[in-house]
């Protein structure tokens, strides 16, 4: 049986972009997209905490229906906790999405998979949908646990999390070794690696949870390979790093159907 799952489109514009560079961009890619790609897809936008609440207005007083998402943010509700952004002050601005254990969160502040795992509770407490980032190194790919790899961080990072959550939620293989190096994972190794991420998740949680799970696939998504990854039975979307940072090759991206 073919499932059904719409695509979701997601740009992480990671640290870039002030918030008045954020608000021409959302305008550029308000003229570029119709609202036949809307109906089609969902589009989520992830900026630097300084832009959201810019965003959040630029796209409510447009009536823009791209979904605003935020990158990351702390477990706890509040506290003494300096430089940290807790999802409920997220979902105050009227967020979407988030983002948690981006490899490079993982590699660079030490993210772990329990810190993941509580992340992702605190974001559906909160009432928004996780995506939640795994994928192997290049170490790992090399010495053949790039399955394990998956599967542990999978495992752990959705532990304790409802099956009707899983459901709903997003998760986002990205290789680390493709990720802002121009190699993209060939189609058939991006669909193994998110065929691994939902076998994983009908073991653990059952058939609707992994028949619901939106996987995506992330790591030098351009224009040119879109279509060609969107053509795998396991992609149902992408997180886009450098190329959603330009109105043109987002907006191309979204639109895969017509590459
Ligand atoms: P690039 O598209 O720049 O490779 O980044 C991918 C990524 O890390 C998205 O989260």
């Amino acid at each position: 049986m073919v499932v059904e799952r719409k695509p979701l489109i997601s740009g992480n514009w990671k640290m870039h972009m002030n918030h008045l560079e954020a608000i021409q961009l959302i305008q550029k890619l308000s003229y570029a997209l119709e609202a036949a790609d809307y109906a089609s897809t969902d589009v989520s936008i992830h900026p630097p905490f300084t832009n959201l609440r810019s965003a959040q207005t630029v796209l409510d007083a447009d009536k823009i229906p791209i979904a605003l998402g935020a990158q990351h943010c702390h477990w706890e509700d509040k506290g003494a906790l300096t430089g940290e952004v807790s999802a409920s002050m997220l979902a105050k601005l009227a967020v979407r999405y988030v983002i948690a254990g981006h490899s490079e969160r993982r590699q660079l502040f030490g993210d772990s998979d329990e810190d993941v795992n509580s992340r992702l509770k605190a974001i559906l407490i909160a009432g928004m949908t996780p995506i939640m980032c795994c994928g192997e190194t290049l170490e790992e790919r090399r010495n053949q646990q790039a399955e394990a790899r998956i599967a542990f961080q999978v495992e752990h990072g959705l532990a304790g999390i409802k099956r009707e959550q899983v459901a709903n939620m997003v998760i986002a293989y990205e290789p680390v070794w493709a990720i802002g190096t121009g190699q993209t994972a060939t189609p058939s190794d991006a669909q193994v690696g998110c065929a691994v991420v939902r076998n994983k998740v009908r073991e653990l949680f059952g058939a609707l949870a992994a028949d619901g799970v939106r996987i995506q696939y992330g790591g030098s998504v351009k224009p040119i390979n879109i279509a060609e990854l969107m053509a795998q039975p396991d992609i149902d979307g992408a997180l886009v790093g450098g190329a959603s940072l330009e109105a043109e090759s987002f907006s191309r991206i979204v639109r895969f159907r017509l590459q």
